[in-house]
């Protein structure tokens, strides 16, 4: 079922392989170049390319060198990409990022705090960032709890940032839903213990999200929205809380009422393992469309397709060592291992010069064969 079609609302794609929206770092000023629409383009054989978290505004940045889609001279970069995955029929959705508490000041507008629902410091969490005048990874910083006012025009941010990304080409866009972000810090009662209608109650936690695809919906059309969560997960200093069933129960009925492109769950190694019931509840719960990331193999993939589980598969770092990877899967072709030095940066070593298959010679077929 992997490499047959499929609708995503209103729109075909080629095959059931998603790209895993991944972080690469290899952006100045949040712009994208020639290297990054190659990059893109390599991978475009896959039904949807999610791009990597793409900044909707100055102070939603973690890491430096990531791309943004919040200015004019960003959203035209973002054109060379979008226009290089079009041309080998690929669908491309770029991910809308906003970190909240998991940045630090040097990455923030004059130094300023970092926002989040509250003002709870994410103690096990770093971002990459500059201190004492030297670049590298970062404990994060305290952040300051956004005024409630200020919500509203970070919901706007993420209205420019869609239609930014519409007037960019991009077929959809993706909110960053997941890890440990400012949309799950608003979910999780350990890290927004804010009394406004933005905390609290399921249904308080879980508004900020709403109203950031209500808003988007307005602006964009539903059909073009989809939204990335990862139940369970605890990167960055993530709790698993009592009420968090609950809580998904609800966000999957009020997603399907929305009527968006889809509903990502990101599996941080848990929830295939230990939390199978939930892949399987969230199905009942959600009637839209369900992409699953976190450690797919073909194999596994095609179970969970199988058994109706989900819609489409998500592969993240066998991407990046493997531009190929749909050739391969189907081929039942050996993979090229990733290098983790070279996830993050800016050298083109690792980024746009894996090989596909078909490149190699018959001596590194045999080679990799063997290693695998
Ligand atoms: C280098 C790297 C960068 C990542 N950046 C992002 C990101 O920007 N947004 C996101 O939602 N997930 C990000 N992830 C998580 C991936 O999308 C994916 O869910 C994860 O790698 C698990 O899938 P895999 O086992 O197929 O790699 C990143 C993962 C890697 C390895």
């Amino acid at each position: 079922m992997l490499f047959e079609k499929f609708n995503l609302k209103n729109i075909e794609l080629s095959n059931r392989l998603v790209m895993a929206p991944m972080t690469r770092s290899r952006s100045k000023n949040g712009i994208m170049t020639e290297t990054n629409a190659e990059y893109y383009q390599q991978r475009a054989s896959v039904g949807l390319v999610i791009t990597e978290g793409t900044s909707i505004s100055e102070n939603s940045m973690g890491y430096l060198y990531v791309p943004g889609i919040y200015n004019a001279a960003q959203t035209e970069s973002w054109k060379l990409v979008t226009k290089a995955v079009h041309a080998k029929g690929g669908k491309i959705f770029t991910q809308l990022w906003h970190v909240g508490r998991v940045s630090h000041i040097s990455n923030q507008p004059n130094h300023f705090d970092p926002i989040a629902p509250s003002a709870i410091l994410a103690k096990e969490s770093t971002a990459w960032g500059i201190e004492n005048g030297i670049e590298g990874r970062v404990q994060v910083s305290t952040p300051r709890a956004v005024f409630k006012a200020e919500i509203k025009e970070i919901i706007q941010a993420y209205v420019k940032a869609g239609l930014n990304a519409i007037e960019a080409g991009f077929d959809g866009i993706e909110i960053h839903g997941a890890n440990g972000y400012l949309v799950d810090q608003f979910l999780n009662p350990d890290t927004n213990l804010r009394t406004d209608e933005y905390g609290g109650s399921i249904e308080n936690r879980a508004r900020f999200v709403l109203e950031v695809i209500d808003a988007l919906s307005t602006a964009i059309g539903a059909d073009k929205i989809g939204i990335r969560v990862s139940p369970y997960g605890t990167q960055h200093d993530m709790s698993v809380y009592d009420d968090i069933t609950d809580m998904y129960h609800y966000l999957a009925s009020e997603f399907s009422k929305r009527d968006i492109a889809y509903v990502h769950l990101h599996d941080q190694g848990t929830l295939y393992s230990e939390h199978f019931d939930f892949i399987e509840n969230f199905r009942g719960w959600y009637t839209g469309n369900i992409i699953f990331a976190g450690f797919l193999t073909k194999e596994l993939a095609e179970q969970l397709l199988e058994k109706n589980l989900i819609d489409l598969a998500a592969f993240g770092r066998p991407l990046i060592s493997n531009p190929d990877l749909v050739e391969r899967l189907k081929n039942n072709y050996p993979l090229n291992p990733g290098d983790r030095d070279t996830y993050y940066g800016f050298s083109s070593t690792g980024y746009i010069d894996y090989p596909n298959y078909n490149e190699l010679s018959e001596e590194d077929k045999k080679a990799l064969a063997e290693s695998n």
